[in-house]
């Protein structure tokens, strides 16, 4: 049976943008219905929305015949998925504090299905701290938030708050339908972050790891209904509800963390940027500023990914990252092979849109004799593809 989008449009100029996304989600077979708010209106006519959808556009909920009275309440009970392209600022604020002032919202409070939002709007109004709290609550409502692109902006400033690419937005559309429940019954442990290594009350060594990878793993993983645990470095993230959050600082606690919980879990991912030495001695007090140079000495940590592939269980799939900036498949597939990974996902930090702070990552994914190439893509789907790829393998190895 079809599945029924209910797409809402708010007043932003990416207004436009939800016409191509109709006529795409319409062409992969679903049935969508467009509600506009009155601003959108102003940007894009009801009936560009009409022709491509074959249904009557919502706009206001008393304005027709008698029936729309309750329109909102049929339509929200038959959507499978609610999605807002784009969302102003405006609009998140009034849906995250239950705000039913016209069909859109009204709609939205009714509905009991999956939401996803798209924010879309200048870069100072999405750096808002007000609106950045409002997007938060929407995570903690359960929706979905698609987080904008960089770049241009119609209002000739450069930053974040592009509506996200289409593609992403369809494919987050198609997982919400195929993969819901991939992942049920499964147990996944995903670490994330770099570790700091203290020198003193004051300093430690890190490296640029934002978190951004394994947090996105592990929001696919939750969202594809696993159990899901995250053992977190220092990170500037927050929280994903719903999932087990441990926080370390050091290699050693991370360590220690892994060991606590890895033998209950199906799958684990190290997407950690784990320091491989720390201080020798971390000095009690403030190291105080003497010679022109200074040496330090630093003993290796232990390898926790090389521990996990010593001490998997034969059903447990093992997945594990290589960042490199040279000889990129060659130093990875070595590291797969000393490490014991069933699969490890290798990326080259000079290629563009690949590495640290990025929302997309460019990959390529080694397992059994294969070498699959992955095209540019939000690290979120990134992590759909690399959990689809463990139950794949965790299948093959059950027979
Ligand atoms: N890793 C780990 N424990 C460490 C170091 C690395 O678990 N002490 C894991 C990382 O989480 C990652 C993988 O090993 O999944 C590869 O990390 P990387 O730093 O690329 O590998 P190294 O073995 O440190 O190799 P090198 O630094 O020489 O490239």
């Amino acid at each position: 049976m079809k599945k029924t989008i209910v797409l809402g449009v708010t007043g932003g100029i990416a207004a436009f943008k939800a016409a191509q996304l109709t006529s795409n989600l319409i062409k992969k077979g679903y049935d969508v219905e467009v509600i506009m708010t009155k601003n959108a209106t102003e940007f894009i006519t009801p009936l560009t929305f009409e022709s491509l959808t074959r249904h009557n556009v919502m706009i206001d909920t008393f304005e027709k015949v008698a029936d729309r009275s309750v329109k909102h309440i049929s339509i929200a009970k038959r959507a499978d998925a609610f999605i807002l392209v784009p969302a102003t600022a405006n609009v998140i604020a009034k849906i995250v504090h239950g705000l039913a002032d016209d069909m859109l919202t009204t709609t939205f409070l009714a509905a009991k299905c999956k939401k996803v939002i798209c924010p879309a709007m200048n870069t100072n109004m999405y750096e808002n701290p007000i609106t950045q709290q409002n997007l938060q609550l929407c995570r903690q409502y359960g929706y979905h938030v698609i987080e904008p692109d960089s770049g241009y902006l119609a209002c000739g400033d450069t930053g974040q708050g592009k509506l996200a690419d289409l593609h992403t937005i369809e494919q987050y559309i198609d997982s919400l339908f195929q993969d819901h429940a991939l992942l049920k019954g499964k147990r996944v442990l995903v670490t994330a972050g770099p570790t700091q290594e203290a020198l003193d009350p004051v300093r430690f060594i890190s490296n640029h790891s934002s978190g951004k990878m394994g947090y996105s793993i592990a929001q696919a993983a939750y969202d594809m209904g696993a159990e899901v645990t995250l053992i977190s470095g220092p990170v500037n993230l927050s929280s994903i509800d719903g999932v087990t959050m441990i926080h370390v600082t050091s290699a050693k606690e991370m360590m220690e963390a892994v060991k606590q919980e890895y033998a209950t879990q199906d799958f684990i991912i190290k997407a950690a940027a784990v320091s491989d030495y720390r201080a020798e001695t971390i000095s009690q007090e403030k190291r105080k500023k003497q010679a022109d140079t200074i040496q330090l000495t630093f003993v290796k940590n232990e390898d926790i990914l090389a521990y996990l592939g010593q001490h998997k269980k034969p059903s447990q799939v093992l997945c594990g990252f290589a960042m490199e900036t040279n000889h990129v498949v060659t130093f990875a597939k070595e590291k797969m092979k000393r490490k014991q990974c069933d699969i490890l996902i290798a990326n080259n930090l000079r290629q563009e849109g690949a590495g640290f702070q990025h929302d997309t990552n460019v990959v390529t994914m080694l397992y059994e004799d294969v070498e699959e190439t992955l095209p540019l893509m939000k690290k979120y789907t990134l992590g759909q593809e690399i959990l689809k790829k463990m139950v794949y393998l965790q299948e093959k190895k059950k027979g």
